[in-house]
C-alpha cells in the first residue's frame, strides 16, 4: 500500500516541470539580433516580467553548452565564465539566476559586480591568474538605455561577441533546458552555485590598463592629463569608474562631474549619447565648469561621446569624423567603417581632407564591425569601425567596441599634444574636425508597417518592405534632381537638392526609417516629397510620419 503511493510521488514530481511551460518560439523572441532582451521587473503597465529568473538561468545553462561544445571540453574541465552587470535595480536578481545556470552545468562562475561591457570581454583575453583571468567566456547583464524594468545579456569568448546565429543556437537550447527543470534540478544547481561562486574586482585591472594606455601614449609621462579639466556624465549607468579609476590618476580634474553613481532607476537622464536630454546636460556641466572636455557614456560603456570647451558636441557624424581624425594620423589612407546613416559631408571630410576612405556599411554594430574584420581578410586596411550611435571598435583594441577606449584615444591626443608644448584645453580636438561639412537641417522620420493590413496578403513586413523600397528604387530614376548613390549596402540611399536621403528596413522591426540630411528646410521638404511620390500607394505603410513632417517641416 505504501510503495505505490511513493511511486505515483516520484512520477508526479518528475514529470511535473518546475516552471510554466514556454516553447521555442517564446525563447526565440528574447532575441534581438546579437543580444538578448525581455522585461525583468515588473512597474511598467502592460509590460509583464518576460526574462524570468529560471528563463534567465536556462539561458545560462544553454550558454554553457553552448562554449562546451565550441572548446571542446566536458564539464569535468572546469571552463570558467565571468559575470559583470550595470546598474539596472534588476541586475543582482539576474546575476545569481545565471549564476545557477552556469554552476548548474559544471562550470567555474565568476562575479564582477558592476561593470562596463567592454571590460566582460576583455576578461577573455586578459591573462592575469590572481584575478582568475582568463576565462573561457562571458556574460554581461545590461539592456543599454533601455528603460528602468528592461534587462539582458550580451555573451563573450576570446574571438568577440557571439552573434546572431550563435544567440539563436543558445536560445533553442534553453527552450529544451527550461523545460526539463524540475524543484530537484533547480535546487541542485542553487547549492551548486552558492558553494562554489567567486568574486574578483576586475574593473580594477581593467581601468589599469587604460591608465596604461594612456601613459605610454604621452611617452610615459605618470600624469599627462596633469592640469586638464574633464567632466564624465554616467547618467547613472556603470561608467561613473572612468573619472575616479581612470582620469584622475592621470592627473586631470574631475570636479563638476555629474550621475557618477549607480542608480538602476535613471533619474537624471537617460544615460545615451545619442539622447538630446542627456547631451544637453553634459554640455551644460562643461560650460558652468569651463571644463576643457566633457565625456558621456550610455548604460554599459560600449558607447560614448564627447564635448569640447565650447559645448559643442563630438556625437555622430562629428564622433566619426574626430576619430577617423585621430586614427588617419596613425594610419595613413586607411578605410573608415561606418554604418548607413553617415551624412555626405563625412565622406567628403575622409575622403579629401583626411586622405582616407570611408565605406558607408549597414547600420548595426556588429554588421559593421564584422564588414572592418572582413575588409582585413580580404586585404583591404582598416582600422576603425564606428556607428552614428557611438558605438566604436579598434583594430588596435581588439576590434571591441569601448566607449570608454575610445575616450582614451582623444585623451592620447590631447596628452600628446601637451607633452610637445601645445595646450589650448580640447581647442586641439575641434581643429581635428575643422573643414566638417554639417547639413543645416536632419531628421530621421519612421514609417511604421501595418503588419495586419490586408495589403501585405499575409506576407511578412520585411516582403511588403521590400517592395515600398524596389518602387522608390523605379521612381526615382525618373527624377532628373536626383540621383543614386552608387554603392549602397542598406535600403536606398539617394542625393539631390545639396543633401540626401535613405529610407531603409529597420533590422528588428515592422518599420521604414527614412534620414533626410539638407542645406535648408525647403531642400529636405522636396527630398521627401520624392518618396512621398513613391510610397503614397502603399495602403499598409503608415506615412503619417511623413505628412506631418511636410506640413510642418
Ligand atoms: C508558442 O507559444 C505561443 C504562446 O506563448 C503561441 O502563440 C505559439 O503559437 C506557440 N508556438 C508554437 C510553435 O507552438
Ligand atoms: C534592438 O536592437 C536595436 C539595434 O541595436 C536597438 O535600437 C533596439 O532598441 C533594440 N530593441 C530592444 C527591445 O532591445
Ligand atoms: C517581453 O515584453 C516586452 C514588453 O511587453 C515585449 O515587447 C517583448 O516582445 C516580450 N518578449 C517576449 C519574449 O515575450
Ligand atoms: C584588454 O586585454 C588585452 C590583453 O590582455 C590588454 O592588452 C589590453 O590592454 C586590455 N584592454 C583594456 C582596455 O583594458
Amino acid at each position: 500500500m505504501f510503495v505505490p503511493f511513493i511511486w505515483i510521488m516520484v512520477t508526479a514530481s518528475a514529470s511535473a516541470t518546475a516552471v510554466p511551460y514556454l516553447n521555442k518560439t517564446d525563447f526565440l523572441r528574447l532575441q534581438n539580433g546579437s543580444d538578448i532582451r525581455g522585461v525583468a521587473v515588473d512597474g511598467v503597465e502592460g509590460e509583464p516580467v518576460n526574462l524570468t529568473e529560471p528563463v534567465a538561468e536556462a539561458i545560462a545553462a544553454g550558454f554553457a553548452a553552448w562554449l562546451l561544445e565550441k572548446k571542446k571540453a566536458d564539464a569535468s574541465q572546469n571552463l570558467r565564465v565571468s559575470i559583470g552587470h550595470d546598474s539596472r535595480i534588476s541586475a543582482k536578481l539576474l546575476q545569481n539566476a545565471i549564476s545557477r545556470g552556469l554552476a548548474g552545468a559544471g562550470l567555474e562562475v565568476v562575479q564582477y559586480g558592476l561593470a562596463s561591457t567592454p571590460a566582460m570581454f576583455n576578461s577573455t583575453l586578459t591573462k592575469n591568474e590572481a584575478f582568475l583571468c582568463p576565462v573561457d567566456g562571458s556574460i554581461m547583464i545590461t539592456a543599454s538605455h533601455l528603460p528602468f524594468n528592461r534587462n539582458g545579456f550580451k555573451f563573450f569568448t576570446n574571438a568577440g561577441g557571439l552573434g546572431k546565429t550563435d544567440i539563436k543556437d543558445i536560445l533553442e537550447r534553453a527552450a529544451d533546458i527550461y523545460n526539463q527543470f524540475t524543484a530537484e534540478s533547480l535546487a541542485n544547481s542553487e547549492r551548486k552555485a552558492s558553494s562554489s561562486i567567486k568574486k574578483v574586482d576586475y574593473m580594477n585591472v581593467y581601468t589599469s590598463d587604460l591608465v596604461k594606455a594612456v601613459r605610454k601614449a604621452a611617452g610615459g609621462l605618470e600624469k599627462p592629463l596633469d592640469g586638464f579639466h574633464i567632466v564624465v556624465d554616467a547618467g547613472n549607468g556603470a561608467g561613473g569608474f572612468f573619472a575616479e579609476k581612470v582620469l584622475e590618476p592621470l592627473g586631470a580634474i574631475t570636479s563638476g562631474s555629474q550621475f557618477l553613481e549607480p542608480d538602476g532607476l535613471f533619474p537624471n537622464h537617460i544615460p545615451n549619447p545619442e539622447d538630446k536630454t542627456a547631451m544637453k546636460a553634459i554640455t551644460k556641466a562643461v560650460l558652468e565648469n569651463k571644463a576643457d572636455l566633457g565625456i558621456i557614456f550610455d548604460t554599459d560603456v560600449d558607447r560614448s561621446a564627447a564635448v569640447d570647451f565650447s559645448g559643442r558636441e563630438f556625437n555622430r557624424n562629428r564622433l566619426i569624423a574626430l576619430m577617423a581624425a585621430i586614427v588617419l594620423e596613425e594610419h595613413p589612407g586607411t578605410t573608415i567603417v561606418t554604418d548607413s546613416v553617415t551624412s555626405d559631408g563625412l565622406t567628403t571630410f575622409i575622403e579629401n581632407k583626411l586622405g582616407g576612405k570611408h565605406h558607408r556599411f549597414k547600420r548595426g554594430y556588429k554588421n559593421v564591425i564584422d564588414e572592418a574584420i572582413r575588409l582585413n581578410s580580404v586585404g583591404e586596411e582598416s582600422h576603425l569601425a564606428i556607428e552614428t550611435s557611438g558605438h566604436g571598435a579598434l583594430k588596435e583594441n581588439h576590434w571591441l567596441d569601448d566607449g570608454a577606449y575610445l575616450m582614451v584615444k582623444i585623451l592620447n591626443k590631447l596628452a600628446s599634444a601637451r607633452a610637445s608644448g601645445i595646450h589650448g584645453g580640447s581647442k586641439i580636438l575641434t581643429e581635428l574636425i575643422e573643414g566638417l561639412q554639417e547639413p543645416a537641417f536632419s531628421i530621421e522620420l519612421r514609417l511604421k508597417i501595418n503588419q495586419n493590413h490586408p495589403d501585405l496578403k499575409g506576407g511578412s513586413f520585411r516582403e511588403y518592405g521590400e517592395t515600398v523600397l524596389k518602387q522608390l528604387e523605379k521612381s526615382i530614376g525618373s527624377d532628373p534632381n536626383l540621383r543614386k548613390a552608387p554603392v549602397n549596402y542598406e535600403g536606398v540611399r539617394v542625393s539631390g537638392y545639396g543633401g540626401w536621403f535613405l529610407l531603409r528596413l529597420s533590422l528588428h522591426d515592422p518599420v521604414l526609417p527614412l534620414n533626410i540630411e539638407a542645406p535648408s528646410n525647403d531642400d529636405a521638404v522636396k527630398l521627401g516629397l520624392a518618396v512621398l511620390a513613391a510610397v503614397k500607394d502603399f495602403a499598409g505603410l503608415d506615412i503619417s510620419a511623413l505628412d506631418k513632417f511636410l506640413k510642418s517641416p
